[in-house]
């Protein structure tokens, strides 16, 4: 059975099982993502829902990082595989029908990553040094009667940082490039698609693609622009700094003592 992963067409196998895995994700993240359009109770609501449910999350979690996992380290096999392949290259730069995408996989994959790790540290691990902004732990809200995490006052107020937005926009261009060959490729690996169904496919994966992409931009544009959330964030930064300076009073305090 192991056998079969060593093969290319194993690999492939591997690649497209696990990008649908983590394509799913993506759609059910932007789904969950766009109710910060609707009031803040809203996402936090659902936050906190995602948070009170621990053996779900870390489930979700524990299946997530086997399929990145699985899926880089299997793109870096292929990849060095073909480059054993073909050490030369093709005769005049570049192999017939293929796109900028297609040949850049492997690079737009790795920015993905990177955003990745630097989401995670924005948002889910929330590091001061990575924010522009200060200490994103500090941002609670009333909910239900329960003090609870200001998801929503957290992501207004992060996407009011000009360089963090730009950052965000670079790895949607990417994400987009990825995906719009990645499902395409993912279709063919699994053997779905004919010379009937491939043009079809093609749309479809590219459809989907843009879709995620304007989905995603959406968020920190309409935050940037002020179009979303421009009162609430002034009152988060008041909150943030208040809460901050409290902080540092309590510390001048112990120390005097
Ligand atoms: C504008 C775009 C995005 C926004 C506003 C956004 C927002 C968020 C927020 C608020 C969290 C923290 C949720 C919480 O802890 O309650 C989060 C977590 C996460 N996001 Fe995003 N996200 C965006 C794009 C993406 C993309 C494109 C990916 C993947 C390619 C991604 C992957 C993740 C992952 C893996 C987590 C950690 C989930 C966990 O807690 O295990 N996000 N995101």
């Amino acid at each position: 059975m192991s056998g079969i992963f060593k093969s290319s067409l194993g690999k492939k196998y591997l690649m497209a099982g696990t990008g649908v895995v983590l394509l799913s994700f993506v759609v059910g993240h932007l789904i969950g993502n766009l109710q910060v359009f609707g009031p803040p109770e809203l996402i936090n609501r659902y936050a906190y829902f995602l948070h009170s449910k621990p053996a779900l999350l870390w489930s979700a979690r524990i299946g997530l990082l086997a399929a990145l996992v699985i899926h880089v380290s299997t793109a870096a096999r292929l990849t060095m595989e073909n480059r054993a392949a073909r050490p030369i290259g093709y005769a005049g730069g570049v192999a017939f029908g293929s796109t900028w995408q297609s040949r850049h996989m492997f690079l737009s994959g790795a920015v993905i990553l990177a955003f990745v790790a630097y989401h995670l540290a924005h948002f889910t691990w929330r590091l001061p040094a990575v924010n522009g902004l200060g200490d994103f732990t500090k941002l609670q809200t009333v909910l239900d009667g329960k003090t609870v995490p200001d998801v929503y006052g957290m992501m207004i107020l992060g996407f009011q940082v000009w360089w963090v937005v730009l950052l965000y926009l670079i790895a949607q261009v990417l994400l987009l490039a990825h995906l719009s060959h990645g499902i395409a490729s993912a279709f063919f690996s699994l053997g779905l698609r004919n010379h009937v169904w491939a043009p079809h496919l093609q749309r479809a994966g590219l459809a989907l693609s843009v879709a995620l992409f304007l989905g995603f931009v959406s968020i920190p544009a309409a935050i940037f622009t002020r179009v979303i959330g421009a009162d609430y964030a002034e009152k988060t930064r008041m909150e943030l700094r208040a809460a901050t300076q409290f902080e540092a009073a309590l510390v001048r305090g112990k120390e005097a003592r």
